[in-house]
């Protein structure tokens, strides 16, 4: 049963110019009635299916203006914000500019953040705090390499990065847990390489982060949240990780750049609302 519905999420990270944008979201509006099935349109208006393309920063504005003329409701989230609302930070971006363009979701603590440019469990706490406190949907990542996985560390890690990015639960952090909070599972391993995690490891993954959810905030705030599964989902792998119970949808690079993988990856979300 997908109580929390399901998200499909698609990651652009540095890829698509302003034109490239504009491209992709008037072929996913032309294709969208012939490749998605005739339930979809049902769960988009009811909420139960979810849509969102996460662009790099220069694209946002081009996003929201194609997404507002979409032929389904589409989210466009920013692949990071600053915790400050402004300041002397170059290179970075504000809660308040993103809201501006109408923009209400933000990608936070994303593997390739940490490894790239220094994102550590701190500044990820940090945005998380301030963005769920101006009002933003967090998507916030998480994740094990393969070497942690590999001396059996995942649910250690997974729970050092978990804790690490939320709130103290004594600060009033459950009203955060309303569904606007997303928890992503990518380990690390997976992303980019073709080496999907089986259903079996990632809805054993999810099943840890609900307990802990559960533990720390209550299991009412824990079954609002959403789990995501990122790492080289495809249209061919999504139907068997969407059918796991504590996978609630799937944040997705390579195959969420081309239209017709979108809206396939959108037709597998229709498919597992339509079964529950
Ligand atoms: P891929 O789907 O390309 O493996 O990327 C996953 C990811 O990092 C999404 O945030």
């Amino acid at each position: 049963m997908k109580t929390r519905g399901v998200l499909i999420a698609g990651n652009w990270k540095m890829n698509f110019t302003l034109r490239e944008t504009g491209e992709f979201f008037a072929k996913v509006k032309g294709d969208a009635a012939k490749a998605l099935p005739a339930s979809a349109s049902s769960a988009f208006a009811t909420g139960r299916l979810r849509a969102c393309v996460i662009p790099p920063m220069l694209s946002l504005g081009r996003a929201m203006e194609a997404a507002r003329e979409a032929a389904f409701p589409i989210a466009v989230a920013a692949q990071n914000a600053h915790w400050e609302k402004k300041g002397a930070f170059t290179g970075e971006l504000s809660g308040p500019m993103l809201q501006e363009l109408g923009i209400s979701w933000v990608l936070n603590g994303h593997s390739e953040r940490r490894q790239y440019f220094g994102e550590t469990d701190e500044t990820v706490r940090k945005r998380t705090e301030s963005l769920l406190e101006q009002g933003f949907r967090v998507i916030l990542c998480i994740g094990e390499t393969r070497e942690e996985r590999e001396k059996g560390r995942t649910t250690e890690v997974l729970t050092r990065q978990l804790s690490g990015a939320l709130p103290e639960a004594g600060k009033g952090a459950a009203k955060f847990l309303d569904g606007r909070l997303v928890i992503a599972y990518e380990p690390v391993w997976a992303i980019g390489t073709g080496l999907t995690a089986t259903p079996a490891q990632a809805e054993e993954a999810h099943a840890t982060l609900r307990k802990l959810l559960t533990d720390r905030f209550g299991s009412e705030a824990a079954s609002h949240t959403p789990l995501l599964y990122g790492g080289s989902v495809t249209p061919e792998n999504a139907d068997s990780l969407l059918a796991c119970p504590n996978v609630d949808g799937a944040l997705v690079g390579g195959a969420s750049l081309k239209p017709e993988s979108f809206l396939a990856l959108l037709a597998a979300g229709a498919r597992a609302c339509a079964q529950s």
